[in-house]
């Protein structure tokens, strides 16, 4: 009998293949993810074409060139829960993979250089510095080959980057036991480090309940102990106010607008903590022949397909994990 023949793929080299990313949205997807990066970083982001190329321009405290290896770990500072508009570490890797896939060129400007990224078959980014960059921030320029650059996305990304902003820190209750547990296990610093991050643990309490664990490395502990740790946390604080949480606000242009405020809960499989978290819901509403509808989640565009479907007197929201069924107060009247 033949022994079976073995293929080995890294999973990273997915995204840089044409047929594992999503083509018909992949332009709109790219400069999406560089709009919600620069918009996380300082609130405000610049758009354009210049050369041939698109950039993306902030005014944020630069990025480590060396973070457009697509083979690196998911790697972020968006681990620790806020309303932010990234969360895991993977939209640049889905940016550069669309670079490459597509035989596109990018270059970088930060933190006192301009760099063109050299992509090399082992996913490592060799940054080429090319001169001195003499502006605050990162500019991140870049064609997708022969592919057009759309911008719808990033466009909205901007236009809803209003309102409050969320000033507190991350809350122990917006971690599942589960969440709890991965975070510490991503994390390479200190307990100590780690705990002061959270909302109402600076300093001397943060202290007191890391003692037992002042030098230990967050990633050393036990299932068991962060389980243990999350209630103590959770013991000191009180969770957030939605309505702490910021908002985009009333706009022009929109003839009805309201808000609404609430906590949902998300189950845990493994460990009691279930994640209790903190909403603000706003809705834009205008009179139109056919129903649409568009989603933003953290005030940047959801990417995944919802739908709205009108019949009779109801309307269903649909995909994404939604499906509501939103009928008139005047129906049957
Ligand atoms: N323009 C920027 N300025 C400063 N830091 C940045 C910038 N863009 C990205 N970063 C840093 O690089 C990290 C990785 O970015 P990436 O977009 O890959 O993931 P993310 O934003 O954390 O999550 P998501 O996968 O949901 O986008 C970010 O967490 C942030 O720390
Ligand atoms: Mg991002």
């Amino acid at each position: 009998m033949n022994s079976a023949m073995f293929f080995e793929r890294e999973d990273w080299k997915l995204f840089r293949n044409m047929d594992t990313l999503p083509k018909s949205k992949l332009s709109m997807l790219v400069c999406k993810e560089l709009a919600d990066n620069a918009l996380d970083t300082c609130g405000g982001c610049e758009i354009g074409y210049e050369g041939g190329f698109f950039y993306v321009k902030d005014r944020g405290p630069g990025l480590d060139p060396e973070m457009f290896s697509i083979s690196r770990p998911l790697r972020s500072s968006k681990y620790l829960r806020l309303p932010t508009r990234g969360a895991l570490g993977n939209g640049l890797r889905v940016v550069v993979g669309a670079v490459v896939a597509s035989g596109g060129e990018l270059y970088v400007s930060t933190r006192g250089k301009n760099y063109k990224i050299n992509f090399q078959n082992n996913g490592l980014a060799l940054p080429e510095s090319l001169s001195d960059y003499h502006e605050a921030g990162t500019k991140i320029s870049f064609t997708l080959g022969e592919m057009p650059i759309i911008l719808a996305w990033a466009h909205m990304a901007i236009e809803y980057a209003r309102g409050e902003t969320y000033r507190g820190k991350t809350s122990p209750y917006w971690y599942t036991s589960e969440n709890f547990f991965e975070l510490f296990q991503s994390f390479s610093g200190s307990v100590r480090e780690l705990i002061a991050q959270f909302d109402g643990c600076t300093g001397g309490k943060a202290g007191k309940i890391a003692q037992k664990y002042l030098k230990t490395p967050a990633d050393n502990l036990s299932f068991e102990e962060t389980e243990a740790f999350l209630a103590e946390l959770r013991a000191l604080v009180k969770n957030v106010n939605p309505e702490r949480l910021g908002r985009i606000g009333e706009l022009g242009g929109w003839s009805g607008y309201c808000k609404s405020t609430g906590t949902f809960k998300v189950r845990t499989i493994k460990g009691e903590h279930e994640a209790e978290l903190p909403f603000v819901l706003e809705v834009y509403a205008d009179i139109a022949d056919a129903p649409h509808i568009t989603v933003l989640l953290n005030k940047s565009p959801a990417t995944g397909e919802i739908n709205v479907y009108h019949s009779k007197n109801e309307l269903s929201i649909f995909g994404c994990g939604l499906f509501h069924r939103i009928t008139p107060i005047s129906a049957g009247t």
